[in-house]
């Protein structure tokens, strides 16, 4: 048995705490900084998730045998890097990758030439950099409309602009090339083709040589129903996605994860942890749209209680390379998750809206993605998205149903969610 500690707060770390606090292997979980749904699974520690130098003396303190880290941000910062250099640290197996295979996610056009590098099927584009704004415009009049404008580094989910005349992908290009209106990660760009399909996510969790492939998941990632409205963090997800059959997964393992394997090889990237993909399909075939160094969220809501394995099992196997050997199975029933959220998001939304009704949805899990409680302990809004209602169950129609059931008891003032979530692929 060992002690753990997971890193984040959101949705995906309760979904993963829920797991993980689960498996026999488990003595203590501790989550940093975790969120009241997390507190259920085991202990909240007040550390912020790139305070390395505090993250590394409580594992010390704590005997903590396993670092499992949920959000990019500190992968790109290089947290696994930080533990790996540390003499009494690097015997601390991290699950997450280092700050060279976190560059998949933190850096668009470095995972762009490793996909054309690799023969990854992705987007035809361009990268430019901040002297090159007028080269950049002129790249546009190569292609028609719709423009995809991507900052280069992380800026939270909003560094994506598709843009449908060329004026407006012209000021994409100067808001973030001359205005800097990322900073640092809008200092570069990639300009690329739009692609028209659906999309999916799919994951892996790699040891650097062996590979899983986990259940794949659609999210729903615009505000308003039926896929309008300004993008957010995600708005619902299912799990399995109907459309993505053996046949489909089999392109997906051949054209993308094996040569996103082999790239990492002969790059020397020794990555452990999550790999999202997140896919168009394009006439039956997959491309890739963007790389993730974690998982997604809300899709590890759906993808976690699929998963027949002992995660921690898998972990362990993950930090002595043996991921080969080490079983894994899925269960053979449907998850869906809807979120609600503040009034208002993904724009401006109010915070500290009471929350009621969660003790009367007994019979869906509650992962908690922005809340928090307050001075007399009652559970309290803190975020956009608040709350994923999750179900998992024989089939998707009935787990959606439990979803939605359950939705309406909780309330919170301005609280939304989306209606129509799975609908499309039910
Ligand atoms: P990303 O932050 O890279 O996930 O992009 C945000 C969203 O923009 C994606 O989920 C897609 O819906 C959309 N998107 C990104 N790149 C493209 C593309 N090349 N063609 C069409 N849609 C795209
Ligand atoms: N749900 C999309 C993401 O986690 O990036």
């Amino acid at each position: 048995m060992v002690n753990i500690l997971l890193i984040g707060s959101g949705g995906r770390e309760n979904a993963l705490a829920w797991k993980m606090a689960q498996s026999p292997l488990c003595r203590n979980l501790f989550i940093a900084p975790g969120n009241p749904g997390t507190a259920l699974c085991g202990t909240n520690v007040s550390l912020s998730i790139n305070d390395f130098a505090g993250i590394g003396k409580f594992c010390l303190e704590k005997n903590i045998e396993m670092l499992v880290v949920g959000p990019e941000d500190p992968l790109v910062n290089g947290i696994t890097d930080y533990f790996l250099s540390n003499n009494s640290l690097k015997k601390i197996p991290v699950i997450g990758p280092d700050k060279k295979g976190a560059l998949l996610e933190g850096s668009k056009s470095f995972a762009k030439e490793f996909m054309q590098k690799y023969s990854i099927p992705t987007a035809a584009y361009h990268s430019f950099s901040k002297n090159e704004t007028s080269e950049a415009k002129k790249f546009l009049s190569t292609f028609p409309s719709p423009y995809v404008i991507k900052a280069d580094g992380l800026a939270a989910g909003k560094g994506v602009v598709i843009a449908q005349t060329k004026a407006e992908a012209e000021n994409a290009l100067d808001e973030m090339l001359v205005q800097s209106k990322f900073g640092e990660a809008g200092s570069k760009v990639v300009v690329e083709q739009f692609l028209e399909g659906i999309e999916i996510s799919a994951f892996i969790l790699t040891d650097g040589v062996a590979y899983k492939i986990l259940p794949e998941a659609k999210d729903y990632k615009r505000i308003g129903e039926n896929d309008t409205g300004p993008n957010t963090g995600g708005m619902g997800a299912v799990s399995p996605v109907p459309f993505a059959n053996a046949a489909l997964m089999k392109k997906v393992e051949e054209k993308i994860i094996i040569p996103t394997m082999r790239g990492l090889k002969e790059e020397n990237i020794f990555y452990k942890g999550f790999i999202f993909f997140g896919l168009m399909i394009v006439a039956n075939e997959p491309y890739v749209i963007e790389y993730n160094c974690r998982m997604g969220d809300p899709e590890t809501e759906v993808v976690m209680p699929r998963i027949k394995t002992d995660l921690v099992e898998l972990f362990f196997a993950i930090g002595e390379q043996k991921l080969s050997e080490a079983k894994f199975a899925i269960e053979n029933y449907s998850a869906a998750t809807v979120m609600l959220v503040s009034g208002g998001y993904p724009d401006k939304y109010e915070k500290g809206k009471m929350i009621s009704g969660t003790e009367e949805a007994n019979d869906v899990l509650l992962f908690h993605a922005g809340t928090s409680n307050n001075k007399e302990g009652k559970l309290i809004t803190s975020g956009g998205r608040v709350m994923a209602v999750t179900s998992a169950g024989s089939d998707l129609k009935s787990c959606l149903e439990k979803c939605y059931h359950a939705a309406e008891k909780i309330k919170f003032d301005k609280m939304y969610y989306r209606k129509d979530i799975g609908r499309d692929v039910l």
